[in-house]
């Protein structure tokens, strides 16, 4: 089939690249005539693993085509709406970017086109786009407009296309419907084309839903918002975890246990980030305001998310006392790993926090720091952990890295200047670093006892750092039996 993507952000240019993937002739459109060039030039706008590769290739086989939004509309019969709806003040989604896309369309298409809402949109949006293209459609133009909510996930957004959990189509007519059961075939049918695993998963058959069009945009809504709901749960239980000496790995263990609950969705941390779920959460709030329905719920989702930064500083505080002055590592820039993207990264936020404190940053991050360097000048960006460990007070881990769950602690034990871990993804084994001499606090977990010498002083909650009342003897002045 004919298809134009419009956009070519990391939802459009994903699936541009993934339908043409799948045999598709695509029209990959964009705005920005900067962004157009280097595609057509091979360079990808964001890191995505796997793209890279998908991109080129049917680039090169003549499936995958870079254009503008005119061309791409007059052209493509199915075309997919792919751009931004970023946040305004309010917290609803602006959706400026998706009202010209239509009036484009209106203005310029001939004939029939189904337009694909997959950009994350309000309920009733495909409604007043329906409308939108009524009214100002002067060429004739038969169409029909379907929801097609995306659950791409960044870092694994290719997989996740080829092998989805679900393709939910929110159409009003059978035609509609039709179009978009042939487009998903290859991958409703048979993961064969699928072009990164050598074995893929074992087959199933990908749940179809096909629904109305406000009942799809609400999958979408609904589900980033339950997603992150989970994440403030298990943070809660957390706290609760580490407020009664209880360990929360095993917590949550128990209960994602619980089929109907599962393990997914419930690693506490430093709260959720990226360019989704902040943003969707507000928005669907504000949508409840306006339908009428008391969403506080998901409120106090979103508050308990914003107290994991100042959550995570007081624990850096608690250990380190006074932050002006001292060097702290900073592993992990990125909302999370295998992406470059700095959108709302709660290590961003942190990093700000500790910067305002007056402490001294060396940061690694290994595809995110070009982004973050962009947001956050006055730190020093570092080429590796080690690097940035270096005369370190302490290393503090902001997104979970592989490559940060097991380095070279004996190396680093002689490069930084106090062997202290603070974990905020909960990534390091607590023993492993005890045996290098590391002290490791992490989230909702009991502390392994600490080194001898840290040992001489506890810090009370009330009064800070205080000295044991009989201190325990280091090793080295221990009497002789
Ligand atoms: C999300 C949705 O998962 C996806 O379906 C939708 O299409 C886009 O938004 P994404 O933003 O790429 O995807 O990231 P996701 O993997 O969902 O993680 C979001 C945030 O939650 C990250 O900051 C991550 O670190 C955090 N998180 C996730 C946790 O803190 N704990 C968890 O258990 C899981």
């Amino acid at each position: 089939m004919q298809i134009s993507v419009i956009g070519a952000g990391y939802v459009g240019l994903t699936t541009a690249a993934c339908l043409a993937e799948i045999g598709h002739q695509v029209l990959c459109a964009d705005n920005d005539l900067d962004k157009l060039k280097k595609l057509n030039s091979g360079l990808l706008p964001f890191f995505e693993p796997h793209l890279d590769s998908l991109v080129k290739n049917n680039a090169a086989s003549g499936r995958l085509q870079f254009t503008s939004p005119t061309e791409a509309i007059e052209r493509g019969s199915a075309i997919f709406i792919c751009v931004g709806t970023p946040p305004l003040e309010s917290g609803e989604a602006d959706l400026s970017a998706i009202e010209s896309v239509a009036r484009t369309i209106a203005s310029t298409a001939r004939g029939y086109r189904l337009v694909i809402e997959k950009s994350t949109v309000p309920v009733q949006t495909a409604k007043r786009l329906w409308k939108h293209l009524a009214i100002y459609n002067v060429n004739g133009l038969d169409f029909d407009v379907v929801s097609n909510p995306e659950f791409l996930r960044e870092g694994s957004a290719v997989g996740d296309f080829f092998h989805p959990d679900r393709i939910v189509i929110g159409a009003e007519s059978p035609r509609a419907v039709a179009m978009m059961k042939e487009i998903y075939a290859p991958v409703l049918t048979s993961p064969a084309a699928c072009p990164i695993h050598s074995h893929c998963p074992p087959v199933h058959e990908v749940p179809l839903i096909v629904t109305d069009t406000n009942s799809a945009e609400l999958v979408k809504h609904a589900s980033n918002s339950f997603l992150a709901m989970k994440i403030s749960f298990i943070n809660l239980v957390a706290d609760a975890c580490e407020a009664a000496g209880a360990d929360i790995a095993k917590v949550a263990e128990g209960i994602g246990s619980d089929q109907r609950i599962g393990q997914s969705f419930l690693n506490p941390g430093i709260g959720f980030g990226g360019f989704c779920f902040p943003k969707d959460l507000q928005a669907f709030v504000r949508i409840g305001e306006k339908l009428g329905c008391d969403f506080s719920l998901l409120k106090e989702v979103e508050n308990i998310n914003l107290r994991r930064v100042e959550q995570f500083v007081a624990k850096v505080r608690k250990e380190l006392w006074v932050l002006r002055g001292k060097t702290l590592a900073i592993w992990g820039l990125a909302f999370k790993p295998e992406t470059d993207d700095v959108r709302f990264a709660p290590a961003l936020n942190i990093a700000r926090r500790l910067l305002a404190e007056g402490a001294r940053i060396r940061a690694y991050d290994p595809q995110a720091m070009q982004k973050a360097k962009d947001e956050l000048p006055g730190i020093t960006y570092c080429l590796s952990p080690n690097e940035a460990a270096h005369r370190a007070d302490a290393i503090l881990i902001l997104t979970e890295w592989a490559e940060f769950r097991r380095p070279d602690w004996a190396e680093l034990a002689k490069t930084v200047a106090h062997p202290l871990v603070i974990d905020g993804r909960n990534l390091c084994a607590s023993e492993e670093l005890a045996a290098h001499g590391f002290q490791y606090v992490c989230i909702g977990r009991p502390q392994l006892a600490l080194p001898t010498a840290a040992k001489e002083f506890e810090v009370s909650p009330l009064l800070g750092l205080a000295p044991l009342a009989s201190p325990p003897l280091s090793a080295s002045a221990r009497p002789l039996p």
